[in-house]
C-alpha cells in the first residue's frame, strides 16, 4: 500500500517521527512535505496536497498532521473520495477503516504523544474495510451525499 504523509508547522515533528517509525511496515511511504521550515504554512494547502494524492490514486491512504488534526480533516474532507477523521485512539483508528472506509488519518501534533500516535498509525495502516453489507451500505450512503453535493464523479 502507498501511504502519503503531510503536515503543517503544527505537525511537522510528529510527521518526521511517524515516517521513520513506520518504515518497517513494508508499505511505500510517500513524503508530501511539511518539515516545519515554514511557520506560516496553512493547513488547507497541506491537506489539499495530500487529498489530491488520494483522489488521483497516487496514494492509497494518507496520514495528515496539523496542530490538532481538526483543520486538516475539515479541509481534506472537501475533496471527493477522501474520508478523513481525527483518531487519537487505536480503536477508532482501525475501526474507522473497517466500518467507514476511512482513508486519511488525521492527527494533532500538539495533542497526541509520539508513542500513541505510532500505535494509531499502525492500527490505521494495518486495517482493511470489512466488506460487511451494513458497512458497505452506509459508505454507499456517504458517497451518495458526496455525489449530490459535488456532482457525479
Ligand atoms: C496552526 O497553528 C494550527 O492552527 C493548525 O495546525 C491546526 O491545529 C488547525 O486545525
Amino acid at each position: 500500500m502507498r501511504i502519503a504523509f503531510a503536515a503543517d508547522h503544527g505537525g511537522s515533528e510528529l510527521r518526521d517521527e511517524l515516517i521513520q517509525r513506520l518504515a518497517d511496515t513494508g508499505h511505500e511511504l510517500i513524503d508530501l512535505g511539511g518539515d516545519g521550515s515554514d511557520p506560516a504554512d496553512d493547513y488547507p494547502d497541506v491537506a489539499l496536497r495530500l487529498a489530491e494524492a488520494i483522489r488521483g490514486g497516487e496514494a492509497d491512504r494518507g496520514i495528515l498532521i496539523c496542530g490538532s488534526g481538526i483543520g486538516a480533516s475539515v479541509a481534506a474532507n472537501k475533496v471527493r473520495g477522501v474520508r478523513a477523521a481525527v483518531a487519537h485512539d487505536t480503536y477508532s483508528a482501525h475501526q474507522g477503516v473497517e466500518h467507514d472506509a476511512l482513508n486519511v488519518l488525521c492527527l494533532g501534533g500538539r495533542v497526541i504523544g509520539v508513542e500513541l500516535a505510532v500505535e494509531c498509525a499502525r492500527a490505521f495502516v494495518g486495517a482493511s474495510f470489512s466488506g460487511a453489507e451494513r458497512h458497505a451500505r452506509r459508505v454507499a450512503k456517504v458517497l451518495a451525499i458526496e455525489a449530490r453535493e459535488l456532482g457525479p464523479s
